[in-house]
């Protein structure tokens, strides 16, 4: 057995690769700079469908029908009550998406993927005594979801950064919550069901519920000269870096560096607080140093969540919603598994070792 099952191969894919040694990350054949390079989120998400659905579907239709999915999804917003709008953001997500069919074909697809970029910041707004706004099918879906938290057109230095987030966290390999995802696809339960497993494993603190708590941490140290002795602070009362190590890479997480550029251009043209962006570079360089010294039996170095939290702030998204905004990115991920495992996989049942008592003989 391998604890944790690290390791351990459970399932073929052809989405994507991560190459913990290397540093790299492949979609579809395709390294993760050159997508965000080149590609919008519903250029990535046809990337991910093809051949899983039950005709071929290009980006220009994908965009075309999840605007008009967004539309359908809206009327569950109404129906919205206090009870599920006081629970967490991503709890709240979670809870709406159980209100849709279950299926496993491509109108089942795309309701899943136009549910969280609606729910979540109409959500949001709620909480904040404001009327949610309804979605504009036109758009494309990074640019509604930030006119449906704002209520306002976006820049395109911000719709672009959305979108180049979009694309970075789309698909991850056998992250806990694909695995969960395919579990549940294994069963042959629908994708309903096996979205809703996934952002399950997601909200946990050792996978998409440490972009908050960065936040946090760079609050807390405050300036430039106090990182050091906060984080040896941290690490003495035993708590872990949010933002570093990772089970796969062993080196730097190409996502970090993917999102740390998405930054540049709302740095550059004064959307985005420059100090704060000074700050979160020199926690990053004290915490690596400190990890090294530290943790000399394997090296942590920095992960997705860290420019996560600094790009997501800097779309003013509330650090409480941040679980919530990286299940918006990653369902296309959960779906094109759950298809493929639906599609070629067997069910899936591993085996435990039992160590309990056993029956006395008589
Ligand atoms: N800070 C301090 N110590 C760390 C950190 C960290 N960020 N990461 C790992 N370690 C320590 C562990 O505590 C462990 O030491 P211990 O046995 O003395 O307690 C040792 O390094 C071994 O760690 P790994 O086996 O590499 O860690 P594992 O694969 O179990 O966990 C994980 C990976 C959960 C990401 C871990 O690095 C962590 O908790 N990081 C902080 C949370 C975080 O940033 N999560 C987001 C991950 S990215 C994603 O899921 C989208």
């Amino acid at each position: 057995m391998k604890n944790g099952l690290e390791d351990v191969i459970a399932a073929e894919t052809r989405l994507s690769d991560v190459d913990g040694d290397a540093g790299r990350l492949i979609i579809r054949g395709i390294s993760l700079e050159e997508l965000v390079e080149d590609s919008s989120y519903e250029d990535v998400a046809a990337l991910l469908l093809d051949e899983l659905l039950e005709r071929p579907i290009g980006a220009a239709e994908l965009r075309a029908s999840l605007g008009r999915a967004r539309g359908e999804v809206f009327v569950h917003v109404q129906a919205m009550d206090g009870t599920l709008t006081d629970l967490p953001p991503v709890d709240a997500v979670r809870a709406l998406i159980a209100r849709l069919p279950d299926g496993d074909d491509f109108g089942t697809a795309l309701l899943l993927l136009a549910a969280p970029a609606v729910f979540l910041p109409a959500i949001l707004r709620i909480r904040e005594g404001k009327a949610p706004v309804a979605p504009t099918p036109s758009l494309s879906q990074s640019a509604d979801i930030l006119a449906m938290l704002t209520g306002s057109l976006p820049t395109a230095e911000q719709v672009s950064a959305l979108d180049a987030y979009l694309v970075t966290i789309s698909d991850h390999g056998l992250n806990a919550s694909t695995f969960a995802a395919r579990v549940i696809a294994s069963t042959k339960a629908g994708l309903t069901s096996s979205v809703l497993a996934a952002i399950s494993a997601l909200k946990g603190p050792l996978h998409g519920g440490a972009p908050g708590p960065v936040l946090d941490m760079l609050d807390a140290i405050g300036t430039e000269e106090n990182a050091r002795k906060w984080l040896g602070q941290a690490l003495d009362r035993g708590e872990r870096l949010m933002g570093f190590g990772h089970r796969i890479y062993r080196v730097r997480d190409p996502r970090a560096d993917a999102l740390k550029g998405a930054l540049v251009p709302l740095v550059a043209t004064g959307q985005v607080d420059a100090d704060r962006i000074r700050l979160a570079e020199a926690v990053e360089q004290a915490a690596l140093a400190i990890l090294r010294e530290r943790k000399t039996d394997r090296t942590h170095d920095v992960n997705v969540e860290f420019y996560t939290a600094l790009l997501l702030d800097a779309l003013k998204f509330p650090r409480k919603a941040f679980t919530g905004v990286f299940s918006i990115g990653r369902t296309i991920g959960w779906i094109a598994h759950a298809r493929e495992q639906a599609l070629e996989g067997r069910l899936i049942r591993p085996r435990s070792a039992y160590i309990g008592p056993v029956p006395q003989a008589a």
